[in-house]
């Protein structure tokens, strides 16, 4: 374990040196609100928040917290799921907001240069402006930053058809551990050369060094789209659709699942969008084709109904105008704040091949109800990712704390068994470390950290995350067996 330096006068007095008063903060309620972002109800507060305006501003700092042994956290717009951007040990909370500025549209090359605080639905309206389109969606896309989900390598509805962040990433600056400016490839769209270090960087929560710009792939804007709300009766039964509309030949630009009470919560919780739901009804997909020919879209919409309804799909409602369409994806996207106002939840955000999925869903409720917990699940089913969001309800701490790590670990091994892993866009972050060896045997595990030693010698950067702390607690040959 390493030993951290605790933050006293002198460095203080170097950060404001460096990147003035009206940016350094100890303030306890700054600190508080800068130590918790969307996981569930955890607070880990930075001994001082550092808001620095540029790259040599953040060299600097590194530098000097690399020398000290000062841990330091990135923080983005603190949407995250997996406590990536708590700071575990105190230290510096390094929140990216001043770096909120689009550099560059690159309309010849189809390209945006972009800092990492950039709010992502900023971005997407930007460059649309133009025609183009940057697809990565998560439901915080409102308000999350372009660094959390190069942190996160976030996702959303349309990475089904589109990719996810890491799909999108081009070229990074990046400030090391250890202070220095790196960039880790090339503006190209194809790059052969050398390992590839944007790729590392993506999805490396914060571990290996703070993304300082990125350069980003845009594509065309396909100019029209079609939304249809399809119910089923079993919940199984609407995964069970997903591989075969794939299967009938067509990729929908998004493939949604929503347990019944993902909707019934949301309805209540969203009140401006009403929408009556059979009583039999106990799961929706939402399921969205796009493109720039509407006759082909509309062949691909008659041959998805043909599909579900071999399902046992009821009635399909296809959204009439932009407005329906609006509150249709309102309701789906406010589906997690909606569980939260209900109740503290942890979430685990699984992921396994695409056809599997109705054995997953399965297990989970299975799991449910051995260990008494109430789930509501819901996600983005066309990618095989199964958003399950156990609700702390009438649980007692005993449960929450020590019982549910159990259920959760047997989640985690049907995962495993049915060839899928822990997690697809939240990133592991802090809640679900300890989970790691279920996936990664030592060999893996030990390559892993040997890339963290060799980007972080001190392990300063975003300490206590994503690596298991005791290994011997989920086994890798355990899950394989169960
Ligand atoms: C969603 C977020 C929670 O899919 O990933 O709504
Ligand atoms: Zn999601």
């Amino acid at each position: 374990m390493t030993d951290y330096a605790t933050i006293n006068d002198n460095d203080i007095k170097y950060f404001i040196g460096i990147i003035g008063q009206a940016y350094v903060s100890s303030d306890i309620e700054v600190r508080q609100a800068y130590g918790h972002d969307e996981t569930e109800d955890l607070v880990f507060a930075p001994e001082v928040v550092l808001k620095p305006g540029n790259t040599s501003e953040v060299a600097s700092i590194m530098k000097h917290c690399n020398e000290k042994r000062i841990p330091v956290t990135p923080i983005g717009a603190r949407t995250g799921l997996s406590g990536g951007a708590l700071s575990l040990m105190g230290g510096v909370g390094l929140s990216m907001e001043r770096f909120n500025k689009i550099l560059l549209i690159d309309e010849e090359n189809l390209q945006v240069h972009v800092e990492p605080g950039v709010i992502t639905q900023v971005l997407q309206e930007e460059v649309q402006k133009l025609g183009l389109y940057y697809p990565p969606d998560p439901s915080s896309r409102g308000s999350c930053f372009i660094g959390g989900n190069l942190a996160e390598n976030a996702g959303g509805p349309h990475a089904v058809k589109y990719g996810v962040t890491k799909d999108f990433v081009l070229n990074l600056e990046v400030v090391t551990a250890t202070g220095e400016v790196i960039n880790t490839g090339a503006n190209t769209l194809k790059n052969s050369t050398g390992y590839n270090l944007t790729q590392l960087m993506v999805g490396s929560e914060g571990t290996l060094g703070i993304i300082t710009k990125a350069v980003l792939k845009l594509i065309p804007k396909p100019s029209m789209d079609l939304l249809m709300l399809v119910p089923f009766e079993s919940a199984e039964k609407a995964c069970e659709a997903v591989a075969a509309i794939f299967r009938a030949g067509i990729v929908p630009s998004a493939l949604e699942f929503m347990e019944r009470d993902a909707i019934d919560w949301t309805l209540r919780f969203v009140t401006d969008v009403q929408l009556p739901v059979e009583a039999n009804v106990q799961a929706h997909l939402l399921i969205e084709v796009d493109g720039n020919h509407m006759e082909a879209m509309m062949a691909d919409c008659e041959k998805i109904s043909q599909v579900v309804s071999e399902f046992g799909a009821g009635e399909i409602l296809f959204a009439d105008d932009e407005t329906q369409k609006n509150q249709l994806w309102k309701l789906r996207r406010r589906v997690g704040e909606a569980v939260k106002s209900n109740s503290v939840y942890k979430e685990e955000d699984t992921v396994v091949p695409r056809f599997t999925l109705p054995m997953l869903l399965k297990g989970v409720k299975d799991i449910g109800a051995k260990y008494g917990f109430k789930s509501v699940c819901y996600g983005h089913a066309g990618d095989g990712n199964l958003h399950v969001n156990i609700i702390k309800g009438d649980l007692t701490e005993e449960q929450w704390n020590h019982t549910l790590r159990d259920a959760i670990g047997e989640i985690f091994s049907l995962c495993v068994k049915l060839n899928g892993t822990l997690s697809g866009e939240h990133g592991i972050g802090y809640v679900q470390k300890e989970y790691m060896g279920l996936v990664f045997n030592t060999t893996e595990l030990a390559l892993m950290k040997g890339i963290k030693e060799v980007f972080d010698p001190n392990s300063i950067l975003n300490p206590g995350k994503i690596f298991p702390s005791n290994e011997k607690l989920m086994k890798f040959s355990e899950a394989k067996m169960l």
